[in-house]
């Protein structure tokens, strides 16, 4: 039995890594994030979260479904065929949306792309955390990278980007609103989870 890839989905700071990490460490599963999750990937990363560094957005689209390709043939398809679960923090919506919807690529070039780096591997479900813009600024602490250095614009196209993907596909796609405290949302997604992928919530620790 193959593994399923389950993705988390959501704009800067909505709350999203806590939610993969604590789903991924329940159900057993290998947990990695994009960009990054295998050494090629991470040295993308730093280039392309690096605000001082210019990139194109063809470059940025690129080099995006560069270390999706690597992520895919190093880590994920082999965990998936060995019959693990993966999680992952980001995935090909990420680029759909911060390099199509966001920005000026048309979206259909960019899940073209995407596909082609993924060898048409796609997610079993995706776990969209929604939250306002304005909460997410509001949550950020840190120095911000090139894209949370994006206007508020950028960010509610961000937002309306993924609301328009999980609208189009609610077989694979499930919205949590991620404006409640963490027991709140936990507890949405705990329900998501096991609601959609039929998965014990237990499995790791038992
Ligand atoms: P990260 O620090 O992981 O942000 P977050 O904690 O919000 O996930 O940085 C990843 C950034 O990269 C995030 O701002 C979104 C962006 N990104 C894209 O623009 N396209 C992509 O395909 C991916 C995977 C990420």
């Amino acid at each position: 039995m193959t593994g399923l890839l389950i993705a988390f989905e959501g704009g800067d700071a909505s709350g999203k890594t806590t939610q993969a990490r604590r789903i991924s460490d329940l159900i057993g599963a290998f947990f990695t994030r994009e960009p990054g999750g295998t050494e090629v990937g991470e040295s993308l990363r730093d280039l392309l979260l690096d605000a001082q560094t210019p990139l194109a957005f063809r470059t940025e689209a690129l080099l995006m479904a560069a270390s999706r390709a690597q992520l895919v043939e190093e880590v994920i398809r082999p965990n998936l065929e060995n019959g693990i679960h993966v999680v992952s923090d980001r995935f090909l919506a990420s680029s759909l949306v911060y390099q199509g919807y966001a920005t000026s690529l048309p979206v259909n070039d960019v899940r073209e792309l995407s596909i082609f780096a993924t060898n048409g591997l796609l997610p079993d479900l995706t776990v969209l955390i929604d939250v306002p813009v304005e909460l997410s600024m509001q949550r950020r602490t840190d120095m911000p990278d090139r894209f949370e250095s994006e206007t508020t614009e950028f960010h509610e196209k961000v937002r309306r980007g993924y609301l328009a993907l999980a609208e189009s596909d609610l077989e694979k796609w499930v919205v949590i609103d991620g404006s409640g405290s963490l027991e709140q949302v936990s507890s949405l997604v705990d329900q998501a989870i096991t609601g959609h992928l039929g998965l014990s919530l237990t499995s790791s620790s038992s």
